[in-house]
Protein backbone atom coordinates (compact mmCIF):
# COMPACT_ATOMS: atom_id res chain seq x y z
CA UNK A 1 0.00 0.00 0.00
CA UNK A 2 0.96 3.44 -0.88
CA UNK A 3 1.06 5.37 2.24
CA UNK A 4 1.66 9.17 2.35
CA UNK A 5 5.61 9.20 2.70
CA UNK A 6 8.16 12.43 3.07
CA UNK A 7 11.53 11.29 1.64
CA UNK A 8 15.09 13.27 1.60
CA UNK A 9 17.24 15.05 2.29
CA UNK A 10 18.33 15.74 -1.31
CA UNK A 11 21.08 17.80 -1.40
CA UNK A 12 19.94 19.18 -4.87
CA UNK A 13 16.74 18.42 -6.79
CA UNK A 14 16.61 18.97 -9.99
CA UNK A 15 12.68 18.93 -11.09
CA UNK A 16 12.92 20.00 -14.55
CA UNK A 17 10.24 21.59 -14.38
CA UNK A 18 9.27 25.55 -15.98
CA UNK A 19 11.22 24.42 -18.73
CA UNK A 20 10.07 24.80 -22.65
CA UNK A 21 9.40 21.40 -24.44
CA UNK A 22 10.97 22.86 -27.41
CA UNK A 23 14.31 25.37 -28.00
CA UNK A 24 18.08 25.58 -26.53
CA UNK A 25 18.30 25.73 -22.92
CA UNK A 26 21.31 26.88 -20.56
CA UNK A 27 22.19 25.48 -17.72
CA UNK A 28 21.55 28.51 -15.54
CA UNK A 29 17.61 28.03 -16.28
CA UNK A 30 17.41 24.61 -14.44
CA UNK A 31 15.53 25.30 -11.78
CA UNK A 32 17.67 23.20 -8.32
CA UNK A 33 15.97 23.16 -4.91
CA UNK A 34 18.65 22.66 -1.97
CA UNK A 35 18.52 20.62 0.98
CA UNK A 36 14.87 18.89 -0.46
CA UNK A 37 12.28 16.64 0.42
CA UNK A 38 9.94 15.09 -1.40
CA UNK A 39 6.43 14.10 -0.31
CA UNK A 40 4.64 11.39 -2.00
CA UNK A 41 1.38 10.29 -1.83
CA UNK A 42 -0.82 7.41 -3.68
CA UNK A 43 2.30 7.54 -6.31
CA UNK A 44 2.28 11.29 -6.93
CA UNK A 45 3.96 13.63 -5.66
CA UNK A 46 2.49 15.48 -3.49
CA UNK A 47 4.95 18.36 -2.20
CA UNK A 48 8.59 19.44 -3.18
CA UNK A 49 10.43 21.44 -0.64
CA UNK A 50 12.93 22.36 1.92
CA UNK A 51 13.24 19.19 4.03
CA UNK A 52 13.23 20.69 7.55
CA UNK A 53 10.20 22.58 7.12
CA UNK A 54 8.25 19.60 5.71
CA UNK A 55 9.70 17.44 8.36
CA UNK A 56 8.19 20.18 11.29
CA UNK A 57 4.84 19.52 9.66
CA UNK A 58 4.85 15.99 8.94
CA UNK A 59 2.22 14.95 11.32
CA UNK A 60 1.36 11.42 10.52
CA UNK A 61 3.81 10.99 7.21
CA UNK A 62 6.16 8.69 7.13
CA UNK A 63 9.99 10.07 6.96
CA UNK A 64 11.94 8.02 4.97
CA UNK A 65 15.38 9.98 5.48
CA UNK A 66 18.41 9.63 3.30
CA UNK A 67 22.29 9.31 4.60
CA UNK A 68 24.53 11.28 3.33
CA UNK A 69 24.78 13.47 -0.11
CA UNK A 70 22.57 12.85 -2.68
CA UNK A 71 21.33 14.97 -6.21
CA UNK A 72 17.51 13.71 -7.58
CA UNK A 73 16.33 14.02 -10.98
CA UNK A 74 13.06 12.90 -12.27
CA UNK A 75 13.30 9.39 -13.51
CA UNK A 76 14.66 8.74 -17.24
CA UNK A 77 12.52 7.90 -20.04
CA UNK A 78 13.74 5.82 -23.30
CA UNK A 79 11.39 6.74 -25.88
CA UNK A 80 12.75 4.49 -28.29
CA UNK A 81 14.01 0.63 -28.27
CA UNK A 82 13.95 -2.64 -29.18
CA UNK A 83 15.03 -4.63 -25.78
CA UNK A 84 12.22 -7.70 -27.56
CA UNK A 85 14.38 -9.94 -29.36
CA UNK A 86 15.82 -13.27 -30.10
CA UNK A 87 19.21 -14.13 -30.32
CA UNK A 88 22.53 -11.84 -31.17
CA UNK A 89 23.93 -10.17 -33.42
CA UNK A 90 27.32 -9.98 -32.54
CA UNK A 91 28.60 -11.49 -36.23
CA UNK A 92 27.14 -7.88 -37.53
CA UNK A 93 28.82 -6.30 -35.38
CA UNK A 94 31.88 -8.04 -36.60
CA UNK A 95 31.39 -7.62 -40.08
CA UNK A 96 30.47 -4.14 -39.92
CA UNK A 97 33.94 -3.35 -37.96
CA UNK A 98 35.60 -4.86 -41.06
CA UNK A 99 33.89 -2.68 -43.57
CA UNK A 100 30.87 -3.87 -44.57
CA UNK A 101 27.93 -1.56 -44.33
CA UNK A 102 24.63 -1.93 -42.89
CA UNK A 103 22.92 -2.31 -45.85
CA UNK A 104 25.48 -4.52 -47.12
CA UNK A 105 25.19 -6.70 -43.94
CA UNK A 106 21.16 -6.56 -44.54
CA UNK A 107 21.52 -7.80 -47.79
CA UNK A 108 23.98 -10.60 -47.51
CA UNK A 109 21.11 -12.35 -45.02
CA UNK A 110 22.52 -10.15 -41.71
CA UNK A 111 20.39 -7.16 -40.16
CA UNK A 112 17.49 -7.13 -38.92
CA UNK A 113 15.80 -10.22 -40.71
CA UNK A 114 18.69 -12.28 -38.86
CA UNK A 115 16.53 -11.04 -35.34
CA UNK A 116 13.41 -11.54 -37.13
CA UNK A 117 14.15 -15.42 -37.69
CA UNK A 118 15.95 -16.18 -34.21
CA UNK A 119 12.77 -13.94 -32.39
CA UNK A 120 10.17 -16.32 -34.25
CA UNK A 121 12.23 -19.56 -33.02
CA UNK A 122 11.98 -17.95 -29.64
CA UNK A 123 9.22 -18.74 -27.38
CA UNK A 124 6.70 -16.36 -25.63
CA UNK A 125 8.20 -17.40 -22.49
CA UNK A 126 11.70 -16.47 -23.70
CA UNK A 127 10.78 -13.02 -25.00
CA UNK A 128 9.26 -12.05 -21.57
CA UNK A 129 12.21 -13.63 -19.73
CA UNK A 130 14.85 -11.82 -22.11
CA UNK A 131 12.78 -8.25 -21.75
CA UNK A 132 11.81 -8.50 -18.32
CA UNK A 133 16.19 -9.08 -17.74
CA UNK A 134 16.89 -5.96 -19.99
CA UNK A 135 14.23 -3.83 -18.71
CA UNK A 136 15.33 -4.70 -15.26
CA UNK A 137 19.21 -3.26 -16.08
CA UNK A 138 17.66 -0.04 -17.29
CA UNK A 139 15.60 0.42 -14.04
CA UNK A 140 18.77 0.18 -11.96
CA UNK A 141 20.33 2.41 -14.15
CA UNK A 142 17.58 4.79 -13.79
CA UNK A 143 14.72 4.61 -16.82
CA UNK A 144 11.63 4.57 -14.84
CA UNK A 145 9.55 4.24 -18.56
CA UNK A 146 10.63 2.35 -21.35
CA UNK A 147 9.13 2.44 -24.80
CA UNK A 148 9.45 -1.31 -26.52
CA UNK A 149 9.09 -2.07 -30.22
CA UNK A 150 7.48 -4.96 -31.74
CA UNK A 151 9.01 -5.33 -35.26
CA UNK A 152 11.15 -8.65 -34.91
CA UNK A 153 7.86 -11.08 -35.48
CA UNK A 154 6.60 -9.56 -39.08
CA UNK A 155 3.86 -11.38 -39.28
CA UNK A 156 0.02 -11.14 -38.08
CA UNK A 157 0.97 -13.82 -35.24
CA UNK A 158 4.64 -13.64 -34.79
CA UNK A 159 4.06 -9.25 -33.88
CA UNK A 160 1.23 -10.80 -31.88
CA UNK A 161 3.54 -12.70 -30.06
CA UNK A 162 5.92 -9.82 -29.19
CA UNK A 163 3.43 -6.99 -28.34
CA UNK A 164 1.55 -9.72 -26.11
CA UNK A 165 5.57 -10.93 -24.33
CA UNK A 166 5.56 -7.17 -23.96
CA UNK A 167 2.21 -6.78 -22.60
CA UNK A 168 3.22 -9.62 -20.19
CA UNK A 169 6.70 -8.60 -19.23
CA UNK A 170 5.10 -4.87 -18.35
CA UNK A 171 3.15 -7.20 -15.55
CA UNK A 172 6.39 -8.23 -14.11
CA UNK A 173 8.81 -5.05 -14.17
CA UNK A 174 8.54 -1.69 -11.94
CA UNK A 175 9.18 0.58 -14.87
CA UNK A 176 6.42 1.41 -17.04
CA UNK A 177 6.75 -0.35 -20.59
CA UNK A 178 4.83 1.10 -23.26
CA UNK A 179 4.12 -0.60 -26.23
CA UNK A 180 4.57 0.39 -30.22
CA UNK A 181 4.24 -1.81 -32.87
CA UNK A 182 6.47 -1.88 -35.37
CA UNK A 183 5.51 -4.61 -38.32
CA UNK A 184 6.13 -1.76 -40.75
CA UNK A 185 10.03 -2.60 -40.00
CA UNK A 186 11.00 -4.17 -43.39
CA UNK A 187 9.03 -6.42 -45.88
CA UNK A 188 9.48 -10.17 -45.02
CA UNK A 189 11.59 -11.73 -46.55
CA UNK A 190 9.28 -14.67 -46.59
CA UNK A 191 6.17 -12.62 -47.75
CA UNK A 192 5.05 -13.24 -51.32
CA UNK A 193 3.36 -9.88 -51.77
CA UNK A 194 4.62 -6.50 -52.61
CA UNK A 195 5.43 -3.91 -49.49
CA UNK A 196 1.93 -2.48 -50.35
CA UNK A 197 0.16 -5.85 -49.96
CA UNK A 198 2.13 -6.24 -46.76
CA UNK A 199 0.91 -3.27 -44.94
CA UNK A 200 -3.07 -3.83 -46.51
CA UNK A 201 -2.51 -7.00 -44.55
CA UNK A 202 -0.93 -6.21 -41.13
CA UNK A 203 -3.57 -3.00 -41.38
CA UNK A 204 -6.34 -4.75 -42.07
CA UNK A 205 -5.85 -8.12 -40.01
CA UNK A 206 -3.80 -6.92 -37.08
CA UNK A 207 -4.78 -3.41 -35.75
CA UNK A 208 -8.18 -4.23 -34.96
CA UNK A 209 -6.26 -6.80 -32.66
CA UNK A 210 -3.86 -4.04 -31.08
CA UNK A 211 -7.16 -2.48 -30.48
CA UNK A 212 -9.01 -5.22 -29.11
CA UNK A 213 -6.14 -6.63 -26.31
CA UNK A 214 -5.24 -3.08 -25.49
CA UNK A 215 -1.58 -4.03 -26.91
CA UNK A 216 -0.41 -0.67 -27.95
CA UNK A 217 -1.94 2.98 -29.19
CA UNK A 218 1.36 3.20 -31.33
CA UNK A 219 2.39 2.52 -34.36
CA UNK A 220 5.74 2.80 -35.71
CA UNK A 221 7.12 2.18 -39.65
CA UNK A 222 11.14 2.47 -40.90
CA UNK A 223 10.84 4.80 -43.95
CA UNK A 224 14.19 3.75 -45.67
CA UNK A 225 15.11 2.34 -49.36
CA UNK A 226 15.58 -0.83 -47.45
CA UNK A 227 12.45 -1.13 -45.88
CA UNK A 228 9.08 1.14 -46.77
CA UNK A 229 8.96 4.50 -48.95
CA UNK A 230 7.03 7.65 -48.01
CA UNK A 231 4.27 6.25 -50.87
CA UNK A 232 3.87 3.00 -49.55
CA UNK A 233 2.83 3.84 -46.02
CA UNK A 234 0.81 6.57 -46.47
CA UNK A 235 -2.34 4.20 -46.85
CA UNK A 236 -0.86 2.20 -44.05
CA UNK A 237 -0.81 5.57 -41.34
CA UNK A 238 -3.50 6.94 -42.91
CA UNK A 239 -5.60 4.10 -41.23
CA UNK A 240 -3.83 3.94 -38.46
CA UNK A 241 -4.72 7.56 -38.04
CA UNK A 242 -8.19 6.83 -38.30
CA UNK A 243 -8.31 3.91 -36.39
CA UNK A 244 -6.50 6.47 -33.24
CA UNK A 245 -3.49 5.20 -32.99
CA UNK A 246 -0.28 7.93 -32.56
CA UNK A 247 2.06 7.53 -35.36
CA UNK A 248 5.97 7.58 -34.96
CA UNK A 249 8.62 7.34 -37.47
CA UNK A 250 12.14 5.92 -37.93
CA UNK A 251 13.00 8.63 -40.19
CA UNK A 252 16.16 10.07 -42.12
CA UNK A 253 18.50 7.33 -40.59
CA UNK A 254 20.66 6.45 -43.97
CA UNK A 255 18.35 9.05 -46.54
CA UNK A 256 15.46 11.56 -46.34
CA UNK A 257 11.70 11.22 -46.50
CA UNK A 258 10.82 9.83 -43.57
CA UNK A 259 10.76 13.32 -41.79
CA UNK A 260 8.39 14.84 -43.86
CA UNK A 261 6.03 11.66 -43.90
CA UNK A 262 6.32 12.10 -39.72
CA UNK A 263 5.28 15.94 -40.55
CA UNK A 264 2.22 15.30 -42.84
CA UNK A 265 1.17 12.56 -40.46
CA UNK A 266 1.12 14.80 -37.40
CA UNK A 267 3.33 12.00 -35.59
CA UNK A 268 4.22 12.25 -31.84
CA UNK A 269 7.97 11.63 -32.60
CA UNK A 270 10.51 11.27 -36.01
CA UNK A 271 13.60 9.16 -34.39
CA UNK A 272 16.97 8.73 -36.06
CA UNK A 273 17.36 11.99 -37.93
CA UNK A 274 21.41 11.05 -38.78
CA UNK A 275 20.78 11.96 -42.47
CA UNK A 276 18.88 15.13 -41.75
CA UNK A 277 19.93 18.30 -43.79
CA UNK A 278 19.28 21.61 -42.48
CA UNK A 279 16.63 21.42 -44.47
CA UNK A 280 14.53 19.08 -42.66
CA UNK A 281 15.93 19.85 -39.12
CA UNK A 282 14.18 23.34 -39.86
CA UNK A 283 10.77 21.36 -41.00
CA UNK A 284 10.87 19.21 -38.07
CA UNK A 285 11.57 22.35 -36.08
CA UNK A 286 8.59 24.45 -37.02
CA UNK A 287 6.12 21.29 -36.56
CA UNK A 288 4.92 19.96 -33.45
CA UNK A 289 6.93 16.48 -33.78
CA UNK A 290 9.64 15.48 -30.95
CA UNK A 291 13.08 14.88 -32.63
CA UNK A 292 14.47 11.77 -31.36
CA UNK A 293 18.16 11.26 -31.67
CA UNK A 294 19.41 7.30 -31.06
CA UNK A 295 22.85 8.08 -30.46
CA UNK A 296 23.31 4.52 -29.52
CA UNK A 297 22.59 3.65 -32.93
CA UNK A 298 25.98 6.11 -33.99
CA UNK A 299 27.69 4.48 -31.66
CA UNK A 300 26.80 1.02 -32.76
CA UNK A 301 27.18 1.67 -36.80
CA UNK A 302 30.10 4.34 -36.34
CA UNK A 303 28.46 7.02 -37.94
CA UNK A 304 27.08 10.77 -37.84
CA UNK A 305 25.26 11.85 -34.77
CA UNK A 306 21.70 13.41 -35.34
CA UNK A 307 22.31 17.08 -35.63
CA UNK A 308 21.40 17.91 -31.68
CA UNK A 309 22.61 21.27 -31.72
CA UNK A 310 20.85 22.58 -34.54
CA UNK A 311 18.01 20.83 -34.23
CA UNK A 312 17.40 22.84 -30.70
CA UNK A 313 19.37 26.21 -32.18
CA UNK A 314 16.29 25.89 -34.76
CA UNK A 315 13.83 25.96 -31.95
CA UNK A 316 12.44 22.29 -32.51
CA UNK A 317 12.08 19.66 -29.52
CA UNK A 318 14.83 17.12 -29.04
CA UNK A 319 14.62 13.50 -27.13
CA UNK A 320 17.32 11.59 -26.67
CA UNK A 321 16.92 7.74 -26.74
CA UNK A 322 18.81 4.67 -26.57
CA UNK A 323 17.27 2.35 -29.32
CA UNK A 324 18.56 -0.95 -27.62
CA UNK A 325 18.95 -3.44 -30.07
CA UNK A 326 20.82 -6.23 -30.94
CA UNK A 327 21.97 -4.82 -34.10
CA UNK A 328 22.33 -0.92 -34.80
CA UNK A 329 22.70 0.00 -30.95
CA UNK A 330 23.89 -3.33 -28.83
CA UNK A 331 25.20 -1.02 -25.66
CA UNK A 332 21.64 0.37 -24.08
CA UNK A 333 22.77 2.69 -21.88
CA UNK A 334 20.92 5.41 -22.41
CA UNK A 335 22.71 8.01 -19.92
CA UNK A 336 26.35 6.75 -21.32
CA UNK A 337 24.42 7.62 -25.15
CA UNK A 338 23.17 10.84 -23.94
CA UNK A 339 26.25 12.42 -22.11
CA UNK A 340 28.06 11.27 -25.59
CA UNK A 341 25.76 12.83 -27.76
CA UNK A 342 26.13 16.25 -25.43
CA UNK A 343 30.04 16.05 -25.64
CA UNK A 344 29.86 16.07 -29.55
CA UNK A 345 26.97 18.28 -30.13
CA UNK A 346 27.68 20.60 -27.66
CA UNK A 347 24.80 20.63 -25.67
CA UNK A 348 24.08 22.06 -22.17
CA UNK A 349 23.65 19.77 -19.33
CA UNK A 350 19.86 21.53 -19.20
CA UNK A 351 19.46 19.80 -23.00
CA UNK A 352 20.91 16.61 -22.29
CA UNK A 353 18.35 15.73 -19.57
CA UNK A 354 15.51 17.39 -21.09
CA UNK A 355 15.91 15.02 -23.91
CA UNK A 356 15.88 11.82 -21.50
CA UNK A 357 13.47 13.37 -18.66
CA UNK A 358 10.67 15.41 -19.82
CA UNK A 359 11.02 15.78 -23.88
CA UNK A 360 11.55 12.38 -23.75
CA UNK A 361 7.72 11.64 -22.15
CA UNK A 362 5.95 13.88 -24.50
CA UNK A 363 7.88 12.06 -27.42
CA UNK A 364 5.52 9.43 -25.92
CA UNK A 365 2.67 11.72 -25.73
CA UNK A 366 3.00 11.22 -21.56
CA UNK A 367 2.11 14.17 -19.83
CA UNK A 368 2.62 12.67 -16.32
CA UNK A 369 5.98 12.31 -16.16
CA UNK A 370 9.60 13.13 -16.98
CA UNK A 371 9.66 16.22 -14.06
CA UNK A 372 9.07 16.65 -10.23
CA UNK A 373 6.18 18.62 -9.16
CA UNK A 374 2.74 18.43 -7.54
CA UNK A 375 0.56 15.92 -9.53
CA UNK A 376 3.61 14.49 -11.59
CA UNK A 377 4.15 10.49 -10.71
CA UNK A 378 6.83 10.05 -8.01
CA UNK A 379 9.31 8.48 -10.26
CA UNK A 380 12.41 9.65 -9.17
CA UNK A 381 16.59 8.68 -8.73
CA UNK A 382 19.42 9.82 -6.27
CA UNK A 383 23.00 9.94 -7.34
CA UNK A 384 25.55 10.27 -4.70
CA UNK A 385 26.36 13.82 -5.16
CA UNK A 386 25.80 17.34 -3.96
CA UNK A 387 26.22 18.86 -7.59
CA UNK A 388 24.22 17.27 -10.19
CA UNK A 389 26.67 18.31 -13.07
CA UNK A 390 29.24 15.12 -11.67
CA UNK A 391 25.97 13.06 -13.82
CA UNK A 392 27.02 13.97 -17.24
CA UNK A 393 30.20 14.84 -16.25
CA UNK A 394 30.96 11.29 -15.68
CA UNK A 395 30.03 10.17 -18.98
CA UNK A 396 27.40 7.39 -18.02
CA UNK A 397 29.75 5.43 -15.54
CA UNK A 398 28.30 6.94 -12.56
CA UNK A 399 24.61 5.13 -12.38
CA UNK A 400 21.88 6.40 -9.55
CA UNK A 401 22.34 4.76 -6.21
CA UNK A 402 18.49 4.47 -5.25
CA UNK A 403 15.28 4.64 -7.89
CA UNK A 404 12.10 5.16 -6.60
CA UNK A 405 9.08 4.19 -9.06
CA UNK A 406 5.05 5.30 -8.11
CA UNK A 407 6.84 6.40 -4.87
CA UNK A 408 8.26 3.27 -3.92
CA UNK A 409 12.41 2.26 -3.83
CA UNK A 410 12.24 -0.13 -6.07
CA UNK A 411 15.96 -0.06 -6.34
CA UNK A 412 18.45 0.73 -3.40
CA UNK A 413 22.39 0.04 -4.02
CA UNK A 414 23.46 0.21 -0.46
CA UNK A 415 21.39 -2.75 0.23
O1 LIG B 1 16.27 1.71 -34.98
N1 LIG B 1 16.57 1.38 -38.22
C1 LIG B 1 15.87 0.42 -38.09
N2 LIG B 1 15.66 -0.28 -37.00
C2 LIG B 1 16.51 -0.39 -35.89
C3 LIG B 1 17.58 -1.38 -36.12
C4 LIG B 1 17.09 -2.69 -35.80
C5 LIG B 1 18.10 -3.77 -36.03
O2 LIG B 1 19.17 -3.53 -36.62
O3 LIG B 1 17.78 -4.86 -35.59
C6 LIG B 1 17.05 0.92 -35.45
O4 LIG B 1 18.25 1.20 -35.55
FE1 LIG C 1 14.86 1.83 -33.73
Amino acid sequence: MNTKKLIGPFKQVIPMSGLSLKGAISDDQLMIIKDAGIIVADGKIQDIGDFETLVKNSEGIEIHELKGNHTCLPGLVDAHTHICFGGTRANDYAMRNAGKSYLEIAKAGGGIWDTVTQTRKASSEELVKRTTKLANRHLKNGVTTIEVKSGYGLSVAEELKMLRAIQETNKNVSADLIATCLAAHMLPKDYSGSQSDYLAEISEQLFPILKEEKLTNRIDAFIEESAFSAEQITPYFEKAKAMGFDITVHADQFSTSGSKVAIDFEAISADHLEASTQMEVELLAKSNVIATALPGASIGLGCDFTPARNILDAGGALAIASDHNPGSAPMGDLLTQAAILGTFEKLSNAEVLAGITFRAAAALNLNDRGQLAEGYTGDFIGFHTDNYQEILYNQGNFKPCMVWKNGELVFDKHK
